[in-house]
């Protein structure tokens, strides 16, 4: 089993939306058992992938209060994919561990047991962890269960400061756990300007850790989905960031020799919840008027 986290101390750089596109790919078109684990208590990936609950989710298994995953695993509905949810309670266990008012012992460990737990069981393939942006309790299970790090970043004036700030992460990140693997930069956000060519050449140049091919471009769709709480990948299949999505999971599952025979090849059928759109038949105009390629996209030719 892999566990993928998707990190990075700075906000809004679309962890979460890579999560989401993660899991969903995998588990949709590639029939990978996903267990997508949601280590932010503002709750975004479960916002997007289950409705509203009263789960004890991650902060269950952190406080003590849930000691097996399937306690704490909530189907997402999608074949294939669950999600141990977050909550505002995971707030309170980083309150009480900064304190020194909680039985946290064995929170930094408790992702891992989990990791270890589910292997036993053969229960998952993949484990894709959606990080929040700071060190807490959460994100230090996350790291330390992690055999893969992706970090999705903007590329707008990254600078030698910016470049900084990465090599610190990583580092702080390789304390925790010297094990972890950096599969790779993954550059969120890209359009076609100047100052954003500039600062994505820069990065593939110095960057101390490997930067993907593939590029996610910046589109309203990817907004779109998060207001209807779905993965842009059912909102919008055709839109640009929907497709740079797929071709940069192709990408990552050969780099990361994800294939495990049949399991890897993907099937191309867009499985939703019940709230989302049906599979839309593929052909050159559809993927004109549903990208709106005319409007806010950029043809950059990914994959
Ligand atoms: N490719 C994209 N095109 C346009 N908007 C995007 C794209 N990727 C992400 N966004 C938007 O940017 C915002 C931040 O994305 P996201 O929530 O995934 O980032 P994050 O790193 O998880 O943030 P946080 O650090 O707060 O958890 C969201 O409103 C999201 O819809
Ligand atoms: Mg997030």
């Amino acid at each position: 089993m892999r566990t993928f986290a998707i990190l990075n101390m700075k906000g809004g750089v679309g962890k979460t939306t890579t999560a989401i596109n993660l899991a969903y790919l995998l588990a949709a078109e590639y029939r990978q058992r996903v267990l997508l684990i949601d280590a932010d208590p503002q709750a975004n990936a479960t916002r997007a992938l289950l409705p509203d609950g009263d789960w004890a989710g991650l902060a269950g298994l952190l406080g003590g209060y849930a000691t097996v995953y399937d306690e704490v695993v909530v189907s997402s509905g999608i074949p294939n994919l669950d999600v141990i949810p977050a909550s505002d309670a995971l707030w309170e266990i980083d309150l009480r561990e900064r304190t020194g008012d909680g039985p946290l012992h064995g929170t930094a460990n408790a992702l891992r047991d989990l990791r270890d737990n589910a292997m036993e069981d053969d229960a998952y393939d993949v484990m894709v962890i959606d990080c929040p942006p700071n060190f807490s309790a959460a994100c230090v299970a996350a790291i330390n269960a992690a055999n893969s790090i992706i970090i999705p970043v903007l590329p707008d004036a990254f600078s030698a400061d910016g470049m900084d700030s990465l090599t610190m992460q990583i580092s702080g990140v390789r304390k925790l756990h010297p094990d972890v693997r950096v599969a790779g930069c993954l550059v969120n956000q890209w359009h076609r300007s100047d100052v954003v060519v500039d600062a994505t050449a820069y990065l593939r140049e110095n960057a101390p850790v490997p930067v993907f091919d593939t590029v996610i471009r910046r589109t309203d769709k990817v907004l779109e989905a998060t207001w209807a709480r779905e993965p842009v990948q059912t909102w919008s299949p055709f839109s640009s960031a929907a497709r740079d999505y797929r071709s940069w999971v192709k990408e990552l599952v050969e780099k990361e020799g994800l294939n495990h025979g049949a399991l890897a090849k993907p099937s191309f059928g867009f499985v939703g919840r019940g709230n989302a759109r049906e599979r839309v038949p593929f052909s050159p105009q559809a993927e004109t008027e549903q990208s709106g390629l005319c409007g806010d996209e950029e043809g950059l030719g990914n994959g």
